[in-house]
């Protein structure tokens, strides 16, 4: 029976059975070299939007197997990883081994509920939302507002449906996919308005969006101070 996009546990967890397929569907591609170099590239946009700080505690929303994590961890004082599949976070657990200021975190796929309110500095989700059906995207957004200390900052993007690679995205999918055989995981695009306007609509401030390497929609902002 086809699985249902909405219930990312049951789709996550069995496309991440092995290591070879997590790592497949996070990425793309299993090069180590090439996987820990594109780790690198996000920790740079983070500094250059959120800020990376030595004081931060970081939250990853669906942090995958630490592609992110291995690489930002040295930096800040904490990072968290949160992501709807076990099989995901075993193999982060794995890839993380020896650096004690990370902790991984399973959550339902549709909050952060077992963060508290106000707790921490920096929440950032990267590939996720394309994963995502709009709605559960602005709950992150909103759930993001909540576990952030007044003045952190939010990062999310998205395949930019307005850019020429993000464009190339959706006519791949529209037609290699017949309407009923679409995968429950396949990429859905955003556009810079609509991630301005989950921002706008959740309560940040100083919000700004961006696009990059005529494929990525972003945005950023800060919850305002109490
Ligand atoms: C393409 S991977 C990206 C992983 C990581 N952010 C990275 O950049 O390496 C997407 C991740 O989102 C997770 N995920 C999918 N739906 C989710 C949801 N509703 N809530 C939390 N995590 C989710 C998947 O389990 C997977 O680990």
């Amino acid at each position: 029976m086809s699985q249902l996009r909405g219930d990312y546990k049951s789709v996550w967890n069995s496309l991440s059975g092995s290591k070879h397929d997590a790592y497949l569907y996070v990425s793309g591609y299993t090069d180590e070299d090439k996987f820990h170099a594109d780790a690198e590239d996000t920790v740079d946009v983070l500094r250059e939007t959120v800020g990376v700080r030595p004081d931060d505690t970081f939250l990853e929303i669906g942090c995958g197997v630490g592609r992110v994590g291995r690489v930002i961890s040295p930096f800040v004082k904490q990072w968290i990883g949160c992501d709807v599949s076990a099989n995901m976070l075993r193999l982060a657990g794995r890839r993380l081994l020896g650096l004690p200021n990370t902790r991984l975190q399973e959550i339902s796929g549709y909050d952060l509920q077992p963060i508290k309110d106000a707790s921490v500095d920096a929440v950032y989700t990267t590939v996720v939302f394309m994963h995502l059906e709009e709605w559960d995207r602005y709950n992150y957004v909103l759930e993001a507002m909540r576990v952030l200390k007044p003045g952190g900052r939010f990062y999310c993007d998205n395949v930019d449906l307005a850019s020429p690679a993000g464009w190339a995205v959706f006519e791949e999918s529209r037609l290699r996919f017949k309407p009923r055989e679409r995968p429950a995981q396949i990429s859905k695009c955003s556009t810079q308005p609509e991630i301005e306007t989950f921002l706008r609509r959740a309560g940040f401030a100083d919000v700004n969006v961006a696009g990059r390497l005529n494929f990525w929609a972003y945005g950023w902002g800060k919850k305002p101070a109490a």
